[in-house]
């Protein structure tokens, strides 16, 4: 970390890298979530970078490719445990945390779910669920990732993938935040548009969505009868989720339940949450298990300490 290069006024992330024979520096923001980046020599927008540490100039290796666009990406061990990610591809707003061995875990939801997607920013959201991928969604978002790209606006513009919204007949659609406009059955040329539209907090008339027969037009997702008239339940958030990104299921809550469970670290409250949660065991089929609390009131430490040893064969699992 460079304290004396702040960004965000946070220590800034700082790392050597080499883009064609060129070396230079780079600063990233600390904060998770923030775009903020500087450069001492521009690196044209979709380029890819090589990374190497600041002190030593050791290349730092990429084990894995970036989910989105498939270029390196650069895994950084966190002071506290557990691991971030960051693509080598200039522009590309790709980034993955890994909790795994975090000490200090409340810390980390409370700093991701103040940082990330600021909100306002207009935001492209797109359904990619099994009929959005069957009608050409994961083409629209490749032109989307390719316009955002080419015209330089990762920094105005978000957009997430989401699972399926309930409205797979018109599919391929994106909903724009903060708007709520809903285009159905866009294609390929209509992408641009659409993101222009939304960076100037404008609508495309000629693809918001109509009723069959109706000339009335729908601008606000809402308004929709399909959605008007409708309460989605299990799956209402996830038009707010991409599920790739951990970092928008903590700002929904996720998480929230086990890091109050580590911060009390009180087995007779942990038990008697469950027990007043209500939860019973799958209904219909499960015999003694029907309608009844599956919980006992039994704090974990007076459970026997027993460790599992994996069975050699089909049978009796043995205990040690
Ligand atoms: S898969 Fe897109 S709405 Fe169902």
């Amino acid at each position: 970390m460079d304290a004396e290069h702040p960004i965000d006024d946070h220590p800034s992330c700082h790392f050597t890298i080499r883009h064609e024979g060129e070396e230079s520096h780079l600063w990233l923001s600390g904060l998770w979530g923030s775009p903020h980046v500087e450069l001492e020599r521009e690196v044209p927008d979709g380029a890819i970078v090589e990374f190497a540490c600041p002190h030593c100039r050791e290349t730092l290796e990429a084990s894995i490719l970036c989910p989105s666009c498939e270029a390196p990406l650069l895994a950084l061990r966190l002071t506290g445990g557990g691991a971030a990610s960051i693509c080598s591809r200039r522009g590309c707003p790709e980034h993955l945390l890994d909790l795994e061995g975090t000490t200090d875990l409340k810390n980390h939801l409370d700093s991701l779910t103040a940082s990330g997607r600021p909100p306002g920013k207009p935001t492209l959201v797109l359904c990619a669920g099994t009929a959005g991928q069957a009608s050409g969604a994961n083409d629209v978002l490749r032109v989307a990732k390719r316009y955002i790209l080419e015209n330089g606006l990762h920094d105005r513009i978000e957009l997430r993938i989401t699972g399926c919204q309930g409205f797979c007949e018109m599919d391929p659609f994106v909903v724009i935040e903060p708007g709520r406009n809903l285009y159905p059955k866009i294609g390929m040329d209509d992408v641009g548009r659409i993101i222009d539209a939304a960076l100037e907090g404008n609508v495309v008339e000629d693809l918001l969505y109509r009723e069959p027969g109706e000339e009335k037009l729908y601008e606000n997702k809402e308004e929709i009868p399909f959605f008007r008239d409708q309460v989605r339940t299990i799956l209402g958030r996830n038009e707010d989720l991409d599920p790739l990104r951990i970092s928008d299921y903590f700002r929904q809550g996720g998480y929230s339940s086990l890091a109050a469970v580590i911060e009390r670290n009180d087995p007779e409250w942990i038990v008697d949450e469950v027990v007043k949660a209500g939860l019973r065991g799958w209904p219909a089929t499960t015999g003694t298990a029907r309608g009844r609390p599956t919980w006992s009131a039994t704090p974990m430490r007076e459970i026997p300490a027993l460790s599992w040893t994996a069975p050699s064969s089909r049978g009796t699992p043995t205990w040690s």
